[in-house]
């Protein structure tokens, strides 16, 4: 590839140039691609109206950029490998030749079910490839996918079908996961209940669990792709058409549609995959997160595809059968680039090295960790003991709103440093800001983490609800996207990102909304107010604590607090299920009537030495009865 990366002083030119001159290094990158027409302008933008345009008025699709692109020069190569959740299974290899058969044999079979171009269809599926043919499908015939993970509740599920309005819904039967053999059809006809848009279900096979099909709704998968053939021509987009929504967690109490185009995603999750990773072309590349989270779309489908790779697709969990499946999966496949989040390292660390050692794993060339901070600890053992002390670490940062990867090491290249994302991709132009607004210039500095200049993968609107994302992303710091986080530039100008500086939590790299697990909690009907905070947790990262003010009436603490994690269960699912529930008289409030969150922080973080003053809260003596109570 042209724009491939290959020593630090090419990526120290490259970064200058794209600063210098935004226009021509992307028209450059983009220019590899398949576009049936090109652009009028490589970017346009105002950040005041959160109005960001790539390559304008250019036309193409992006699944003609990974299957007609590759059909002739890597036909027969393995696109897709997918791993099932039990070893004894037998494995799924899909080629470029079979990907773009199953694609295009979809595509029709969503055409045939009344989809059209801006129709939006929910993908709630497990990991299984049919997960992945039914993304690139919609985007073939220019539908808009909404994958929401399948762990969500039927009422998470309900919630964003109702907000995006969708036509369709696209999922399985049930899912293996470890031991547990998960219902999945029969939490969509839950959500459906409460849903009116929905006209066709198509379900996939996988667990053979009966499940009930719902005359002139529901149909089978196998059997409508039987019915259709493998043709299909690509419907032509424009670059700022809608490619996908996904929907995140922000500090309000709604999740939002994060909302990103087709060109410029298209282009810098390619360009930042082949990068960050050293993709070289028989590779094989494996990231193990959900396909219902930006990972999983940005790095397990299109970067990997859009780049020739071979991409691994694993339906399982790292402890199933045993705490050495990752690592055998590795051998099995002889892995070179492997792509993880820290939790899942911190969760088999612990487990010690004998699930390691009978493993050889020394196919791996690069690690990658994504999701959430990697303390020190955590990344020596995956350094020394995954690595084998020779594979360079790619700590990326990035979010749901970015597309795709923004700080992180370009693996090779960059000398790297335990906990530091490194160094900003080429196009992205990082800025610290204090809480003002000003901007921190200089090394050895810290504050809150804002982008000044637009990137192509980056955040378009938040569906149906422009005024949000501006108010959201825009607003905080005048003509700057704001991050959430809170950053660190040390003296060799490195980035180093030190979490949210929002009501914003993140459980085992998945993000959280404190007012949403408070929302959920509060449907208990015997919950009067309550409060979520984060606090550290040495798996996860960072724990559920929730502050619930209750009636008990005549239940135990413990019942109590079963019912309420099992509301939270239903209302969003098991990852927001809070870890620690203190049931508390009454919570410190300002006399405006504002709780004092960092009170309650203090308090679950165990630090209780430096609460600052109290006595102007409304209610001060509630401060020493939570202390007393605390978990
Ligand atoms: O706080 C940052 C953290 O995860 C947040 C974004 O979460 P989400 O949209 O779910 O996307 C996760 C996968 C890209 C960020 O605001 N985060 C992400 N990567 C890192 C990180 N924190 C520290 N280091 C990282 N490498």
């Amino acid at each position: 590839m042209l724009t491939k990366i290959e020593n630090l002083s090419e990526y120290f030119l490259a970064y200058e140039k794209s600063v210098a001159n935004p226009e021509t290094f992307w028209g450059r990158v983009a220019n590899q691609f398949f576009w049936r027409k090109k652009w009028d302008k490589v970017v346009d933008y105002n950040f005041e109206k959160a109005d960001v345009k790539w390559f304008e008025n250019a036309k193409l699709n992006i699944t003609e950029n990974i299957l007609e692109r590759y059909l002739y020069t890597l036909g027969d190569k393995p696109a897709i490998i997918w791993e099932p959740n039990d070893p004894k299974e037998k494995g799924i290899t899909l080629t470029y030749k079979q990907l773009f058969e199953k694609v295009c044999e979809f595509s029709n079979v969503l055409k045939k079910n009344g989809i059209e171009k801006g129709d939006r269809v929910i993908i709630y599926m497990p990991m299984i490839p049919e997960a992945a043919i039914a993304m690139l499908a919609c985007a073939r015939v220019g539908a808009v996918h909404s994958v929401v993970f399948a762990g969500f509740s039927s009422s998470a599920l309900a919630d964003r079908v109702n907000d995006c309005e969708a036509k369709m819904v696209l999922t399985s039967d049930g899912n293996f996961r470890g031991a547990k053999s998960i219902p999945v059809k029969e939490v969509v006809d839950e959500a459906l209940e409460k849903c009116t848009t929905i006209e066709k279900v198509i379900v996939a096979q996988r667990t053979k669990t009966e499940v009930t099909m719902k005359a002139g709704r529901d149909l089978w998968w196998h059997e409508e792709t039987a019915k259709v053939d493998t043709q299909h021509k690509a419907e032509e987009m424009d670059s700022e058409d809608m490619l996908f929504i996904l929907y995140t967690s922000g500090s309000t109490g709604k999740p939002k549609g994060v909302v990103h185009t087709t060109g410029g995603y298209m282009v810098y999750t390619q360009y930042s995959f082949q990068n960050v990773f050293q993709y070289n072309s028989d590779d094989v590349y494996w990231c193990t997160a959900d396909v219902g989270w930006i990972t999983g779309h940005s790095y397990i489908v299109y970067g990997p595809l859009l780049s020739g790779a071979t991409t691994i697709m694993f339906e399982g969990v790292p402890t199933y059968p045993d705490a050495g499946r990752f690592w055998e999966i590795c051998d099995k496949y002889k892995v070179n680039q492997f792509y993880t989040a820290p939790t899942a390292i911190r969760a088999l660390q612990a487990f010690g090295l004998d699930p390691v050692t009978p493993y050889k794993l020394d196919s791996l060339k690069v690690l990658g960790t994504v999701g959430e901070p990697i303390n020190e600890e955590a990344w020596h053992w995956y350094h020394d003991h995954i690595g084998k002390g020779k594979c360079p670490i790619v700590d990326t940062w990035w979010q749901t709103e970015t597309g795709g990867i923004m700080i992180s090491p370009l693996a090779g290249l960059t000398p790297t440093k335990p906990a530091y994302a490194t160094l900003p991709l080429p196009g992205i132009r990082p800025i610290i800001v204090d809480a003002e607004g000003k901007e921190l210039k200089g090394n050895g500095v810290q504050g809150n983490l804002c982008i000044n200049f637009p990137w192509p993968s980056m955040i378009r609107t938040t569906y149906g609800d422009h005024q949000r994302c501006i108010d959201t992303y825009f607003s905080t710091y005048k003509g700057m996207y704001f991050t959430g986080d809170g950053v660190k530039r040390d003296e060799d100008g490195y980035y180093r990102i030190l979490g949210r500086v929002d009501d914003v939590i993140n459980v085992s790299g998945h993000r959280m909304g404190t007012a949403e697990v408070e929302n959920a909690i509060n449907e208990h009907p015997l919950v009067v107010e309550s409060a979520v905070v984060g606090y550290p947790h040495e798996i996860k990262g960072q724990g559920i604590y929730a502050y619930v003010i209750c009636d008990t009436e005549g239940r135990t603490e413990a019942s109590l607090k079963d019912e309420i994690k099992a509301t939270v269960n239903k209302i969003i699912g098991p990852i927001a299920k809070p870890d620690k529930i203190q049931i508390v008289p009454g919570l410190p409030k300002t006399r405006s009537g504002k709780i004092m969150r960092r009170i309650l922080r203090k308090v679950a973080e165990n630090d209780t030495s430096s609460l600052g003053d109290t006595s102007t809260l409304l209610n001060p003596e509630v401060v020493d009865e939570i202390i007393k109570g605390a978990q």
